[in-house]
């Protein structure tokens, strides 16, 4: 059976229901671009190297450029017989230029070339997802720009807690992208490491030039050792985690604006180009799209549980597991990519209905920490002050009022303190334009992180 690459060795065909589980071509395939690259910079090394003659290299470089137009231009005939990417760009290679094809994998293994190919996508994948993280940014920043000054009910428990600005709301998701940004940036460094010259797994007895073609990648780093080179998949993990993480952030935002839609709070309207109908109930406008992102977390949650426990048993070296990383990843990075631009659109869309967001401030005693607080400053202790506080607010309650609705006479029933200037204290401006303590919702603070995060998104 000498018509597979490895065929030399056997004699009896494959399987036909083993060859189709054992094929990673319909999904590595994508990775087409990647390892042509790839072995370009390898066979270049080659020459380089002495290894084969600079003539064999411009065929093979030539051979692999025509490969690359033709899957391209979808002319491509991929053979389910060749179990992979690398196999079926090699065979073609050969079919193309004849026997020179047949030295592009000296000093090479598909352990090194398969976990290259995997870092070139992901640092590409990394970048677009930085990109699009900005745009994302930009969105809410801009969303929160147009709100400046814009008070809501802020929340603890889903109860109201005390008002804060629409836009410092905001602001804490963009922390949040903010450190997805830094860390998938930050994890860009140990993705550009170049395993090739690594090999099967102990190096190669041909003077390879690691260095060299990782330059050539743009890759800053090689691999220290040829056995970790080839088995590490830490960097996917890391990448999965990083994007289940984001994911996370997506789907808290995503349950806001499902709550915020809903008729009860009334907050947004989710513009009509991302929300669907139903097919039997002529009234409905669903927010459908916020519910999918909501949704995807498992998706990419359950791709990092489940390459976790892919490799968690491995012993050294390659084992064939390992090609159980790809579907994973490329689904991961669709869904969070998707994801990301889809929530950016969902916010460029996004009406805020400030009659709502005023009617929802009139309930829940919002200003209950502030009597408290102003208390404190004619000297009752905080303890104390919170304690007549809450007395007030039970009256009140029951009463169907909110504090600043009692009488003085009413007030100081439960906190002698009080005075007239109590009742301007207690409005919600007033509340939120109080705290001023770092990181606070007052206006100025607010205004001041807008402008610090504007100016680092270029807006
Ligand atoms: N398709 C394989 C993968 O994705 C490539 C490496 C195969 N190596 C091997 N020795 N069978 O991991």
């Amino acid at each position: 059976m000498s018509d597979k690459p490895w065929g030399g060795r056997f004699e009896g065909a494959t399987e036909k229901n083993v060859e189709e589980f054992t094929s990673s071509l319909h999904f590595d395939r994508r990775l087409y671009r990647q390892d042509i690259r790839g072995s370009m910079a390898h066979a270049r090394m080659l020459a380089r190297q002495g290894v084969i003659r600079a003539a064999e290299a411009e065929a093979i470089v030539g051979g692999l450029e025509e490969i690359l137009a033709e899957i391209e231009a979808g002319r491509f005939a991929f053979d389910p017989a060749l179990e992979d990417i690398h196999m079926a760009v090699e065979a073609r290679l050969t079919e193309k230029i004849g026997e020179t094809g047949r030295k592009l994998h000296t000093a090479r293994s598909r352990n090194d070339q398969v976990a290259l190919d995997v870092r070139l996508f992901l640092a590409e994948a990394v970048e677009e997802l930085l990109a699009a993280l900005a745009d994302l940014r930009r969105a809410g920043a801009r969303l929160a720009r147009r709100h400046f000054g814009l008070i809501m009910p802020g929340y603890t428990h889903l109860q109201h807690a005390q008002p804060v600005l629409v836009a410092h709301h905001l602001l804490a998701y963009d922390e949040m992208f903010r450190r997805d940004q830094a860390r998938l940036k930050e994890s860009l460094a140990r993705i550009k490491v170049s395993p090739l010259g690594a090999a099967a797994l102990a190096g190669t007895t041909f003077p390879v030039d690691p260095e060299g073609v990782a330059r050539e990648l743009g890759f800053p780093q090689v691999f220290r050792n040829s056995m970790d080179a080839v088995s590490d998949r830490d960097f996917i993990l890391e990448f999965l985690s990083h994007a289940a993480i984001l994911m996370v952030h997506l789907s808290r935002l995503s349950e806001e604006l499902i709550i915020w839609n809903c008729p009860e709070f009334g907050f947004v309207e989710i513009a009509d180009a991302y929300a669907t109908g139903s097919s039997i109930m002529p009234q409905k406008k669903n927010p459908d799209v916020a519910e999918l992102i909501r949704g995807k977390v498992g998706r990419v949650a359950g791709s990092l549980m489940g390459l976790l426990m892919t490799v968690k048993g491995l012993p050294l070296t390659y084992n064939r597991d390992l090609q159980e990383d790809k579907e994973p990843l490329f689904d991961a990075v669709d869904t969070a990519l998707g994801s990301v631009r889809l929530m950016t659109g969902m916010l460029e869309g996004l009406t805020l209905r400030p009659e709502r967001l005023a009617a929802a401030l009139k309930g829940g005693f919002l200003n209950a920490t502030d009597m408290a607080d102003y208390l404190v400053n004619q000297g009752v202790p905080f303890r104390t002050a919170h304690e007549q506080v809450g007395r007030a607010v039970r009256y009140a309650e029951f009463q169907g009022k909110e504090l600043q609705e009692l009488t003085l006479e009413e007030l100081q029933r439960f906190a002698s303190q009080a005075g007239p200037d109590l009742f301007d204290w207690l409005k919600l401006e007033n509340v939120v334009a109080r705290r001023r303590s770092p990181g606070g919702t007052a206006p100025e603070r607010v205004e001041a992180a807008l402008r610090k995060v504007e100016k680092e998104l270029g807006l």
